[in-house]
């Protein structure tokens, strides 16, 4: 059997533990902070698997022996944010956990490729690469399979279609400048841009940019988690199964979409290495200037960071 590791057993850590177990991927170890509470939920997770009929370890843990050998590591330890935060707002008290949580694990686990959660997403990712000197192909942070996601229920729901048949591509940075690219979406093939009216087309991708706070602003504590958790086990399924799927994340660029030295959001095929490749769009001059705008939110986000490592 494989082996997962989940740092932070919170919500989006749990629920991602809850979907992978489903599948049967591979044994999955979730740690956490706080005593018992990575247990408990492990615990419960194993006694619900005879009725799932799943065949997985699943282990709660405080420290990180137990994760030893983990093919991948799912970063979601981090604070979330409470209603009126941006996610910039959470550098300060997440950088010292995710530094924590990126070495410790791989002291444990120095093969192991890492997906990060915690937001600000685009900053953390950069953190640990920069900070852990792995290659790129080896660090992939979570946004845009949940921002493309979003953008395909609100789509499905307007024109009352399955999800199935909605393909949407949101790129860019984890904010609320990400980039939906109507021009690339489409319904069972038709661009958006036929089925949906200018304005119709505009709410949604006004809806779509403030997934998120709509979330927060409903639950009043906590952030979303099942739909972030859904897009990290899929995430980790395409590099188990090294499936070549190309998917909305966030990943290091090397002179793609014109940028160096920065997470973003673009599409990106993954398997067994993780990171195979970027897939390039062919962008309008509209689109390449509001990627231009999220990249450079990015950069000033990763510049607060104050790393002494180069770009
Ligand atoms: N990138 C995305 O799309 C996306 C989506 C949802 C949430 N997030 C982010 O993911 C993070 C987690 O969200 P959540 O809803 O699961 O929060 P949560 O509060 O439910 O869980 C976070 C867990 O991390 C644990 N933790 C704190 N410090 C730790 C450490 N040093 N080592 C191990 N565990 C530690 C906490 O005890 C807590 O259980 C937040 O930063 C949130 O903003 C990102």
């Amino acid at each position: 059997m494989r082996k997962v590791t989940i740092v932070g057993a919170g919500h989006t850590g749990a629920t991602t533990a809850h979907f992978l177990a489903e599948r049967e991927l591979a044994d999955i170890v979730l740690v956490d902070i706080i005593e018992g509470m990575p247990q408990g939920k492990a615990l419960d997770l194993t006694e619900a698997m005879p009725v799932i009929g799943s065949d997985v370890l699943v282990v709660g843990t405080n420290d990180y022996g137990a994760t030893s050998s983990s093919d991948i590591v799912v970063i979601t330890a981090g604070l979330p944010r409470k209603p009126g935060m941006s996610r910039d707002d959470l550098i300060e008290a997440n950088t010292a956990i995710m530094r924590a949580a990126v070495s410790a694990s791989l002291q444990e686990s120095p093969e192991a490729i890492l997906i990060a959660l915690t937001n600000p997403l685009d900053a953390m990712a950069y953190l640990a690469m920069k900070e852990a000197g792995l290659p790129r192909a080896r660090v992939i942070g979570q946004a845009g399979i949940l921002d493309s996601a979003r953008m395909r229920a609100f789509v499905a729901m307007e024109l009352e279609v399955s999800v199935q048949n909605v393909h949407c591509y949101v790129l860019g940075g984890h904010g609320d400048d990400m980039v939906p690219l109507t021009r690339h979406s489409n319904v069972a093939g038709v661009p958006l841009e036929d089925m949906l009216g200018k304005e119709r087309l505009e709410a949604i991708v006004q809806r779509t940019r403030k997934g998120g706070g709509e979330i927060v602003g409903l639950l009043k504590t906590g952030s979303a988690y099942y739909a972030p958790a859904a897009a990290l086990a899929q995430m980790v399924e395409a590099i188990l199964l090294n499936r070549h799927l190309v998917v909305p994340a966030s990943v290091y660029l090397e002179g793609e979409y014109g940028q160096t030295g920065i997470f973003f959001g673009v599409p990106a095929q993954l398997g067994a290495g993780g990171l195979e490749k970027v897939i390039e769009y062919d962008l309008n001059d509209s689109e390449q200037a509001a990627l231009k705008a999220s990249a450079d939110h990015v950069r000033e986000t990763i510049g607060a960071l104050k790393l002494e490592v180069p770009a």
